[in-house]
């Protein structure tokens, strides 16, 4: 039953799911009880002010951080727990981890070490692939997001956009199924936003599953199945991109919606 939710168009495949989520940091309750789904293929966005939870909710997904109740369940499993619902051990953690891509605002790559480097790395250590099969496929990848050209040089010498690119790349080795970005282009330089949205929309015509956060209010429109707006640790509403701007049906959408205006 939890694995198909049915749309006016098609059935899609849920892929990654959270339930109940519950988080809080000392007394401040930062996620109250959310559900969300992401279905194969969908691109849903994320809008939310400051401080609402959107970053916390992608952490608790990509089981980047325990949570504190409800559960998250990956192409019809539940995930971070054992049969007993007890944490899994480290390493059938990172495994699950491994099947869930993430981006975060700021890139954090390994300076001392080149493009090609800084992507074959992860391969390496979760996958344990040779090197030979690592390298074509950060090569691959790298082509992919336009650094074809780029694969020996070291991130000082990239833009933020291409660094962010690169990040893509190293996600996307790992073969993810979904992948969660976290406001990728709330760092960059103006001028560079728009060379990473092209390649993340080319993922998503691609048919790459994906959760992005994002201020980005043109990218939600064109490129998002679904958006949704976040607001002090719930999920207020959701809707096709269409409805949710032209039709909103919550108070607390509509202000957000005058406030970006
Ligand atoms: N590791 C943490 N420790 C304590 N408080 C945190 C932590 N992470 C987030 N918070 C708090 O939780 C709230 C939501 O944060 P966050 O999920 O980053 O929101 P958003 O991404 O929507 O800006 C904020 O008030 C933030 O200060
Ligand atoms: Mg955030």
């Amino acid at each position: 039953m939890s694995e198909t939710t049915t749309t006016p168009r098609q059935t899609v495949k849920t892929v990654l799911e959270v339930r109940n989520l519950h988080k809080t940091y000392g007394n401040q309750e930062v996620l109250k009880g959310v559900d969300f789904t992401v279905g194969s293929g969908e691109v849903k966005v994320v809008l939310g002010r400051s401080g609402s939870g959107k970053s916390t909710m992608l952490r608790l997904m990509a089981l980047l951080e325990p949570l504190d109740a409800g559960e998250v369940i990956f192409k019809g499993k539940r995930i971070g727990v054992d049969a007993n619902n007890r944490p899994v051990r480290e390493r059938a953690l990172a495994r699950q981890r491994s099947e869930i891509g993430m981006v975060f605002q700021r890139f954090n790559l390994f300076s001392h070490l080149t493009v090609m480097q800084n992507v074959t790395l992860a391969q390496r250590l979760t996958r344990k692939a040779g090197a030979a099969e690592a390298k074509a496929r950060a090569a691959e990848m790298l082509d992919r997001v336009g650094l074809g050209s780029h694969l020996h040089h070291f991130p000082s010498e990239l833009s933020g956009g291409q660094q962010q690119r690169v990040a893509i790349a190293r996600a996307l080795v790992l073969n993810p199924s979904v992948m969660l970005f976290d406001e990728p282009t709330s760092a960059l330089d103006p001028e560079l936003v728009n060379d990473v949205l092209a390649v993340m929309e080319q993922l998503a015509a691609d048919g790459m599953t994906m959760v992005v956060v994002t201020h980005e209010m043109s990218f939600a429109r064109r490129v998002g199945t679904d958006v949704a707006l976040f607001d002090q640790g719930v999920l207020v509403e959701q809707a096709p991109p269409e409805e949710f701007f032209t039709n909103p049906q919550q108070e607390r959408t509509r202000n957000f919606l005058r406030h970006i205006h």
